[in-house]
């Protein structure tokens, strides 16, 4: 399973770095080699020269400046975690404000598919999945499907939405290998400004060799259990108790990412794109999950639940760095 990272933008790729200044050097800070003078060394030898000059000369005591003791108050109530959006940002630094409020968006409402978008989508290779959407709530929506590696506009566009996702998943970002081996299929529905869209939803569907089978759990007990196969189940996430049989099996189609912005949820998105990628994903062959023929690799509480629902308990589970 992809590695863990926290939801900040700390470790953000570049595009999403800003031209912070310079952090000045901490006067507890014990990391230099060289003995450096911090102010707070100077207020002491200030001190220390003033108490002196007071015991030898008390004629100088009319031009002393009277010194006042400092107080360092470190304020950890600056540091915030978002209820909406769960990203930990630091209030009050205007970079990292922007960068949650610009985050925040993305996550409850999506970003924009523009006139743009539009002009750009043939030369992109973008493919349009036949059949309007009807949701749940009775609005209509389209799918459409990219290489993850496409170029321009759309390219860029699909990077920052990646970058959302994995942000908000505390997912690493996938390797180049990964991203060409693999497509995005995007929900978009119209927005309140005309001639506009929304991406509400994606996933990216990755063409894999091999995935585990999800241990049925009358199997689960210790690690140490035995399986059919006589060898230990192997742990995907503890907390919810998810379990694999160990032996990997043929499987065409990996699901390593998908996301519904907030706003949108339980209303069919990740069901209708997961179908959509089940259909399209391999030409001229309609892929089943539930004969196995499909694989997750991430498994939170919303995307197991989802993919019960969707899997019929035939989805598998797959290592997106080695498959
Ligand atoms: C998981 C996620 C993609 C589901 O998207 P969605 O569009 O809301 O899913 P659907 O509407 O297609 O759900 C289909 C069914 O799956 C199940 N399901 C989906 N999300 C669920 C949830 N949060 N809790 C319980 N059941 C859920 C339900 O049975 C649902 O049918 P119902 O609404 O009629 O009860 C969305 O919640 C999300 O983006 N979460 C944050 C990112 C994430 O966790 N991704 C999953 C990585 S594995
Ligand atoms: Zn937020």
């Amino acid at each position: 399973m992809s590695s863990k990272v926290k939801r900040t933008y700390a470790s953000r790729s570049d595009q999403f770095k800003t031209d912070t200044p310079t952090p000045l050097p901490s006067p507890f800070s014990s990391a230099s080699s060289g003995k450096r003078k911090w102010p707070f060394d100077e207020l002491h030898s200030q001190v220390a020269s003033a108490k002196r000059v007071k015991g030898s000369n008390s004629k100088l005591k009319s031009k002393q400046k009277t010194l006042k003791q400092l107080h360092f108050c470190i304020d950890q109530s600056t540091v915030r975690t978002c209820t909406a959006c769960k990203l930990t940002y630091t209030k009050g630094a205007e970079d990292d404000e922007a960068l949650h409020r610009a985050h925040c968006a993305r996550v409850q409402r999506g970003m924009e598919w523009g006139k743009e978008e539009e002009r750009d989508k043939a030369s992109a290779g973008v493919k349009e999945i036949p059949n309007r959407v009807k949701l749940k709530d009775g609005k209509k929506g389209r799918v459409i499907c990219v290489d993850a590696t496409v170029g321009g506009k759309i390219g860029s566009k699909l990077s920052t939405l990646l970058d959302t996702i994995n942000v908000a998943l505390s997912a690493s970002a996938l390797s180049p290998e990964a991203l060409r081996a693999s497509k995005a299929y995007l929900f978009l529905l119209p927005a309140i400004t005309p001639n506009k869209e929304k991406i509400v939803g994606c996933i990216l569907a990755q063409r894999i060799e091999n995935a585990m089978m999800i241990a049925s759990p009358s199997s689960y007990g210790s690690e140490n259990d035995a399986t059919p196969s006589s060898r230990p189940l192997v742990t995907v996430d503890d907390s919810s108790g998810l379990f694999c049989y160990p032996e990997l099996l043929p499987t065409a189609l990996g699901i390593s990412r998908i996301f519904v912005t907030s706003a949108q949820r339980r209303k069919g998105i990740a069901s209708c794109l997961l179908s959509a990628a089940a259909r399209t994903f391999v030409h001229g062959c309609v892929l089943d999950p539930k004969d196995g023929q499909i694989a997750f690799s991430q498994t939170t509480g919303d995307g197991l639940a989802l993919m019960k629902n969707w899997g019929q308990g035939g989805v598998r589970i797959y290592d997106e760095d080695h498959c």
